[in-house]
């Protein structure tokens, strides 16, 4: 099973919790990780390139502070440039069929938060509804995603622990993650 993790963070340097899932991941070598926002400045995305990586893995990972209830908006323009018609979806649009996603959010706000009446309203698995509809749409297998609550506000020791459960996570069997 060859995994490639999507990072999305427009501030890496700047980051806490995804710099730190970021620096686990580098001692993963069986991982392979793809910065967004530093392998696309100009955020030219090169769609064959994108394209070919995808083909090459078989678990893809979006990981991504939420921002908005969603991605920050580079991972938007991706999906909207790299899963085009006639590839990923519409006829003959099966190269993502069979495929494992998963979504990896760290959030500022709370789990209890996340629920009907509570601060935010809705729960993370309801706002992440779109991203379960494009795999979906795409043939693709959405694996329940791993959400990194009130991630902001742990100390260095806590994210490190954060980050090799998101590891263990990304690298459980589907039919651990969906017992
Ligand atoms: C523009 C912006 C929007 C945000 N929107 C949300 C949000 O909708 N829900 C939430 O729980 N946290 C939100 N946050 C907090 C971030 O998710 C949080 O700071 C981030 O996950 C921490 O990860 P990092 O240290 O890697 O940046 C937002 C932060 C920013 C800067």
């Amino acid at each position: 099973m060859k995994t490639l993790v999507i990072l999305a963070h427009p501030d890496l340097e700047k980051s806490h919790a995804n710099r730190m899932f970021a620096e686990k991941l580098k001692e993963h070598p069986e991982i392979d990780m793809h910065l967004l926002y530093r392998t696309y400045p100009a955020w030219q995305i090169d769609v064959s390139k994108e394209q070919e990586l995808l083909l090459n893995n078989d678990r893809i990972v979006f990981q991504f502070p939420f921002y908005w209830y969603s991605c920050p908006p580079l991972l938007k323009k991706w999906l909207d440039d790299v899963l085009t018609f006639g590839w990923a979806y519409g006829p003959g649009g099966n190269k993502l069929k069979g495929k494992e996603f998963i979504v990896a959010v760290t959030t500022g706000s709370s789990e209890k938060s996340y629920q009907a009446g509570g601060g935010n309203f809705f729960t993370a698995d309801e706002y992440l509804l779109p991203f379960r509809g494009a795999v979906l749409e795409c043939g693709g297998i959405f694996l329940p995603p791993f959400i990194a609550y009130e991630a902001t506000f742990h100390d260095d020791a806590t994210l490190e622990k954060e980050a090799e459960n998101y590891i263990a996570y990304i690298e459980a069997p589907a039919s651990v993650l969906t017992h």
